[in-house]
């Protein structure tokens, strides 16, 4: 069994399923208080996690910046923010999105070929080079031209890595890519959607899972992780959701931890339903 972050994966979603337009833009259509929520999460947490698409694509950092948030952080005895660690298996990002002059701890976990990109200067306080041969390129040819592209990230050796470095509480940002990979590795525990009173639509606009998805029937070793339901909340024209994940093959019973004794950010009591 590997020791890892309890794991939350957050999004806002349009009623549709989709969180973001058909473009992939990375323009924001959740409200304040869905706002408030996702900072309340990061406040919560001792790392954020995001793919490098989601960077590239919305350009900054979630960050905590209330008042009362970076009070209960300090009083906590953490830092004002948590880390950010982008994953990215080629270490492509622009060098001039606003992520870069935000004030916060900034990690990238990438490839040997990603960090070499990054050997000068300080944009990250930190470069994780923590890859594998990724298992989709495996029966591929190999010639020394594709031996570089057919390296991705060790995701579970990242997250065994974050909790020997003291991070507890995880918090994803997504994007659909790297969520999908973490379902599989049966390494998100609790997930939070807001559903948004929008329709988006596109056949490929990004979904909170994207990936090769997983199979509705039991006893596969692609079958869908399943959920229960922990809390559901109606704020205006909002809902706001949060489900426990669990997974039904034992290839993930080895690997799930212990669930800790509370999850990232325990909810106010909603005045909605709440599931027993
Ligand atoms: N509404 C919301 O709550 C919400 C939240 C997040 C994102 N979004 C939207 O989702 C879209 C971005 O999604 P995306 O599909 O690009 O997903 P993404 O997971 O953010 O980014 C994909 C990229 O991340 C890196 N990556 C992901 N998993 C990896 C792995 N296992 N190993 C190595 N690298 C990995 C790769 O970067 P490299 O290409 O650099 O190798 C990959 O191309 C944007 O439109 C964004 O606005 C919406």
């Amino acid at each position: 069994m590997i020791d890892r972050p309890y794991t939350t994966a957050i999004f806002a979603m349009s009623a549709d399923g989709k969180i973001s337009d058909y473009q992939r833009s990375g323009r924001k259509f959740g409200s304040q208080q869905d706002f408030r929520q996702l900072e309340e999460c990061v406040a919560a947490s001792d790392a954020v996690l995001m793919g490098a698409g989601t960077l590239r694509s919305g350009g900054t950092a979630m960050r905590v910046l209330s008042d009362d948030l970076l009070q209960q952080r300090h009083t906590q005895g953490k830092p004002p923010q948590p880390r950010q660690l982008i994953v990215s298996r080629s270490g492509n990002i622009p060098r001039d999105l606003k992520f870069f002059h935000q004030p916060i701890p900034r990690w990238l976990v990438t490839t040997v070929q990603g960090a070499e990109l990054w050997r000068t200067g300080i944009a990250f306080d930190h470069i994780w080079v923590c890859e594998c041969r990724d298992p989709q390129a495996i029966g591929r040819s190999e010639s020394a031209v594709t031996r570089d592209v057919q390296k991705t990230i060790h995701l579970e050796l990242m997250l065994h890595r974050l909790k020997g470095d003291g991070v507890h509480q995880l918090a994803v940002l997504g994007g659909g890519a790297l969520v999908a990979d973490l379902f599989d590795l049966g390494a998100i525990d609790e997930i939070r959607l807001t559903i948004c009173p929008l329709i988006l639509g596109g056949a490929t606009a990004p979904t909170p899972v994207d990936g090769l998805g997983f199979l509705n029937q039991m006893h596969s070793d692609r079958s869908a992780p399943q959920l229960t339901l922990l809390a559901v909340q109606p704020v205006n024209q909002e809902i706001f959701l949060r489900y426990r994940v669990s997974y039904s093959h034992p290839r993930h019973h080895e690997r799930n931890p212990a669930s800790p004794a509370g999850s990232i950010a325990d909810p106010p009591p909603p005045p909605g339903v709440t599931a027993s």
